[in-house]
């Protein structure tokens, strides 16, 4: 579906379908090449991945072997914890593996620097980040986010994957929740 779709669910769409497409498409040529010679890892990180996962890996111009973890930093709120769970683990052994992952939105960051930590203690020979969104509060954590789509205001946002309650993953465009849907 479309921000019009469900418009009085959300106050305003903040990047579109077709931004996301265009962006994609350039950090896969970007990733590509950094890349080139070796092999990748794609590590998308559950539920909310999935639509960037999905997208970005077909625009990659190159093989990959894919991998999923879930974990779990928030409640049912909008707020994190701050504790991060680990709900379902890699299938795979990422012993000497170049890894990347790939993430829906770095929020607090808190998440993130987990997972690199846990990664590298794993021992993966490198491990790099691409996060389709990013809110400012990010850089107030010390986390290496290398490929980043696009930079966006602290509010709580839905679609492409993101969720309020498990629904509006099916939303094509990133949108702002309307705070009645949440208060
Ligand atoms: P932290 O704060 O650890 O959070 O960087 C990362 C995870 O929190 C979720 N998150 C959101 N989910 N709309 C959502 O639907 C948001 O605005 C939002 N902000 C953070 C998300 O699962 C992400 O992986
Ligand atoms: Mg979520």
């Amino acid at each position: 579906m479309r921000a019009a779709d469900v418009s009085s669910d959300i106050t305003e769409v903040l990047v579109t379908e077709e931004e996301i497409r265009a962006k994609l498409d350039e950090i896969a040529e970007q990733v590509a090449a950094d890349y080139d010679g070796r092999d990748l890892l794609l590590v998308g990180v559950l539920k909310g991945a999935v639509m960037v996962m999905a997208d970005f890996s077909r625009s990659l111009k190159k093989h990959v072997t894919m991998d999923w973890m879930a974990v779990s930093s928030y409640g049912a709120g909008t707020k994190s914890s701050g504790v991060v769970q680990i709900r379902k683990d890699l299938d795979t052994d990422i012993l000497g593996k170049h890894v990347l992952i790939v993430e829906d939105i770095i929020d607090s960051g808190l998440t993130l620097s987990w997972l690199l930590e846990n990664f590298e203690a794993r021992g993966a020979a490198s491990v790099e980040v691409f996060a389709l969104l990013r809110k400012p509060e990010a850089a107030k954590v010390e986390v290496h986010c290398k490929y980043v789509g696009f930079d966006i205001p602290t509010e709580f946002v839905v679609g492409y994957g993101l969720d309020y309650a498990e629904k509006y993953r099916n939303l094509r465009d990133v949108a702002v929740l309307a705070p009645h849907v949440y208060s």
